[in-house]
């Protein structure tokens, strides 16, 4: 089959892409010192520029929101300038880049927070994964310490200004993390949300939390420049609600009122990082599911093949396709699905941490010499 459905313009918001081939966010913990962003981590991105939209790792909102030892944040100028760079290098390769902003919440551990303090979540619940400490070394989870009423507000306003600053570094948008059990996702699922309070109970009170944010980020950067990338069914770190349809239904319903640029959905198994696309055939289809739900732009992530994303826009399942690992191994990946080229494969080892090694120096594609008689 063809892949030329990937190969149309699409319109997200105030944002025009040349192509759905989206890279999806991907946290490789290679920032500098002080969480700033490196010369190296621009390197990396401007190899990447063909993507018809760039989608940041998820980036630390404030000192609290970090998870993840040398992740980058969004909250210091020094910050601001190492984005700028990165976002200079994107443009200048006719690229376009959002910034995932995040919060880990419980996602954490007390050497990546200011003075050694407990990650923050919802309610008291620890995540049922292990912890990567500052040094990288593997621990068991702490139980989070659960957040008063009072603090929440100020959560979302350092949201707003995780965007602002964004906006300033040159991003063209922000794509909220409200997947893959972070904090965001910690409060919209019964699971991990035990509160009583206004952000509690209910399903319009765990929403709440969401809504906020993006009405307080639509109001600073415009909801044409705001997309929100959610991960129904998934489990990652223990995640769980007892009623997912109707919650995400309910959630994406009342996204609908803030014309986002895009909604991001992952495919329900992909969410546990490293799943095959055997195992995909069988999950239940998130973009096939809530596509009718859902007013605007749909983006959708995990386990897809070049042949697997053409079909899924064929069927209008989404508009775009985010590729992960695939877009780790192949800077020029639009290319080699266009002309289908063979696609390099992926070192899981250096996913996290360390070097240019496994992060700048996959190969692009260049066409082996002709063999002579
Ligand atoms: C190394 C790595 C880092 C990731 N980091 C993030 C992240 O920062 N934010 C996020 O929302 N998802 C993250 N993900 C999930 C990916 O965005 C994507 O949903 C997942 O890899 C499945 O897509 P794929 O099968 O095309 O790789 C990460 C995945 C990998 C493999």
């Amino acid at each position: 089959m063809t892949t030329n459905t990937l190969f149309t313009p699409l319109r997200l918001g105030a944002i025009t892409l040349p192509n759905r081939i989206i890279m999806a966010p991907l946290t490789r913990m290679r920032a500098g010192a002080e969480n700033v962003p490196t010369a190296l981590n621009a390197t990396y991105y401007a190899q990447r520029a063909s993507a018809g939209l760039i989608i940041s790792e998820g980036t630390a909102i404030s000192p609290q929101a970090h998870g993840y030892p040398s992740a980058p944040g969004i909250y210091t100028t020094a910050q601001m300038v190492g984005w700028r760079a990165v976002t200079d290098a994107v443009h200048a390769r006719g690229g376009r880049i959002v910034m995932q902003i995040a919060h880990n919440g419980r996602n954490s551990h007390s050497s990546l927070l200011p003075d050694g303090a407990l990650p923050v979540a919802p309610s008291a619940v620890p995540p049922s994964l292990p912890a990567l400490t500052k040094a990288f070394q593997q621990v068991p989870s702490e139980i989070p310490r659960a957040l008063e009423t009072a603090e929440i507000s100020g959560i979302v306003a350092t949201f707003r200004q995780a965007a602002l600053n964004a906006i300033e570094a040159g991003f063209d948008g922000v794509e909220l993390q409200g997947a893959n059990s972070h904090l965001i996702e910690q409060f919209l699922e019964d699971g991990t949300n035990q509160r009583t309070d206004r952000y509690g109970g209910s399903k319009e009170n765990r929403v709440r939390f969401l809504l906020e944010i993006v009405a307080a980020v639509s109001t600073a950067i415009g909801s044409d420049r705001l997309g929100v990338r959610l991960s129904p069914f998934g489990q990652y770190g223990g995640i769980h609600d007892s009623s997912p349809q109707a919650l995400f239904t309910f959630i994406i319903k009342a996204l609908n009122q803030h014309r986002l640029a895009y909604l991001h959905l992952i495919e329900a198994r992909g969410s546990e990082i490293g799943l095959t696309d055997e195992l995909h055939q069988d999950a239940l289809n998130n973009a096939a599911l809530f596509r009718p739900v859902f007013d605007g732009p749909l983006l959708s992530a995990a386990a897809y093949s070049p042949e697997s994303a053409a079909q899924a826009i064929e069927k209008q399942h989404a508009d775009a396709i985010a590729f992960g690992r695939l877009f780790i191994a192949n800077p020029d990946l639009p290319k080699r699905i266009q002309f289908g080229l063979p696609l390099t494969a992926y070192d899981r080892a250096t996913f996290y941490g360390g070097d240019a090694h496994g992060y700048t120096d996959y190969p692009f594609y260049n066409k082996p010499a002709a063999v002579s008689a």
